[in-house]
């Protein structure tokens, strides 16, 4: 399905909707990926991208607008003047307020029916069931559009079950395409690459040999202009019900019987179903939250979340989160997953770390500490596996061991071959490849788990404990962790 319907449409004419096409994300990511596959002749032959935002702008002075951003926000050796004209010359621009269905026909100059249409929701989910409705009342949506929504998809089960829903009375699923921005990342497709393309791991891929997973997304940046988004979001619904919970799929899951979307998804679901539930009672020995307050990131003071714009006074909003995580099957018995994200942290850097178990014997001197094998897969900011390994020393006194890492840094390898995450997945959308996308009952059944996460937070009345900015969170994360008797890979 998926190849017949990329055949059909590869080099052919789409037009690309933008709704929310003069926000942020439109203008950082968006067009700017737009431009680089315009760029390298990868959109198909006649494309029309149409930016839909509530602005009072012409044509000419949407072009001049996106121009800027373009010259702003890539490098400096990604473009010539020339090439942003030419790019510059496919795009449009509509000011429609959503919420007036009338102005919806402003789309009718576009010659969008019968026609392949891709819409693009950069916009409040708030507006998901508003813009379907309304394109659908105008004729505008057929077997050959697709709709691409961003996360977070709601923000509890309830709500997104409803944005679900309406989109579902508008669009099939596979016309649907859920963006979580971190499965268009080169390092995340690369776990299945690492996993399922080599024995080597897999083999011990279980209980049997690893000890613990760490999860980490650490990132030092704060809000940004989002304060007052993000204070009624937090880090559980920003990063852990998405970003996170993909990545300890991808980690965990068993594997799929092909690389097409719906094996995949339906491993990726199956983890998902079996993590246990964090029950009011164990919640305190197992999650920590916490908020950022003044401290220093290289050597530059941070204002605390408090001070931030947009935030509210006294907002119990958590900027980080740890978790100890369980996952109920076979392979994973026994086996806990340490999860932990945060804002203003002291480094940049997603990883994931396995950490391997004893060997079963020790033959060696028992004097000498023998490390556990441990396997680093960074994702951010450089993509890197790191294996670290025993071996003797070369010594003239006895038999001594030392852990050394074999490394790998991709980016020796690959320097410029990289599609930034929203190109990977734009170009995705318009082939409708779906794997790198969210399926429904993904979303539905990480809001399960996430719902009954902040519920047994909120009955326990678990401590939101302030950290400073520029640390690696609150001290009884550590301890979170100590308590298994390892510790977070902060230093690597
Ligand atoms: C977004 C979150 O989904 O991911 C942001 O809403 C976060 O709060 C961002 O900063 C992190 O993405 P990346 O690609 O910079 O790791």
């Amino acid at each position: 399905m998926e190849m017949m319907l990329s055949k059909k449409l590869s080099k052919s004419h789409m037009n690309i909707i933008i709704f929310g096409g003069t926000g942020d994300l439109a203008t950082r990511k968006l067009l700017p990926a737009l431009f680089r596959h315009h760029k390298a002749l990868r959109l198909p032959d006649k494309i029309n991208i149409i930016g839909i935002g509530s602005r009072s702008l012409s044509n000419a002075e949407y072009q001049d607008f996106v121009g800027l951003n373009l010259k702003e926000y890539l490098k400096n050796n990604e473009f010539t003047a020339d090439q942003i004209d030419l790019f510059l010359k496919e795009l449009n621009y509509s000011k429609i307020d959503f919420n007036n269905k009338s102005e919806f026909s402003k789309l009718n100059e576009y010659e969008l029916n019968n026609a392949s249409n891709l819409y693009y929701l950069a916009v409040s989910p708030s507006f998901y069931t508003l813009i379907t409705e309304n394109l659908s009342d105008i004729g505008l949506i057929n077997n050959d559009s697709v709709i691409v929504v961003e996360k977070p998809i709601g923000e509890d089960l309830n709500t997104s079950v409803e944005i679900n829903q309406s989109l579902a009375s508008h669009f099939d699923e596979q016309q649907i395409f859920r963006i979580d921005h971190y499965l268009g990342k080169e390092a995340v497709q690369n776990l299945l690459a690492l996993r399922f393309g080599n024995i080597l791991f897999e083999k011990i891929w279980s209980n049997v040999a690893i000890d613990h997973v760490q999860i980490t997304v650490a990132e030092t940046l704060g809000l940004e202009s989002r304060g007052s988004y993000y204070d009624q979001v937090g880090a559980i619904k920003d990063m852990l019900q998405n970003h996170m919970l993909q990545i300890l799929c991808l980690v965990s899951m068993e594997p799929p019987t092909s690389i097409n979307s719906e094996s995949i998804r339906d491993e990726k679901l199956k983890v998902l179903r079996s993590l246990k539930p964090v029950s009011t009672n164990e919640i305190s020995n197992n999650c920590v939250i916490g908020q950022y307050k003044d401290g220093a990131i290289d050597g530059k003071a941070k204002i605390g979340y408090e001070k931030e714009d947009g935030v509210r006074e006294k907002s119990k909003t958590e900027t980080f989160i740890s978790l100890k995580l369980m996952i109920d099957n076979w392979r994973w018995s026994g086996v806990p997953f340490f999860m932990r994200t945060g804002k203003r942290m002291a480094q940049k850097k997603s990883e994931i770390v396995v950490q391997f178990k004893e060997v079963p014997h020790n033959i060696f001197d028992s004097e000498q500490k023998q490390k556990n094998n441990q396997l680093i897969i960074q994702l951010q900011p450089e993509e890197s596996i790191k294996l670290k390994i025993m071996i003797k020393e070369p010594s003239a006194s006895g038999f001594k061991l030392q852990e050394l890492p074999l490394d790998l840094f991709f980016d020796e390898y690959y320097k410029d071959d990289y599609l930034d995450a929203y190109e990977r997945l734009l170009l995705d959308a318009i082939e409708k490849k779906s794997s790198l996308f969210m399926r429904r009952d993904e979303v539905e059944e990480s809001w399960q788990f996430i719902d009954q996460l902040i519920h047994a937070i909120k009955e326990a009345d678990v401590e939101l404990e302030k950290y400073n900015a520029g640390s690696w969170g609150p001290s009884s994360s550590d301890l979170l962790i100590a308590n298994h008797g390892s510790k977070w890979n902060n230093d690597d």
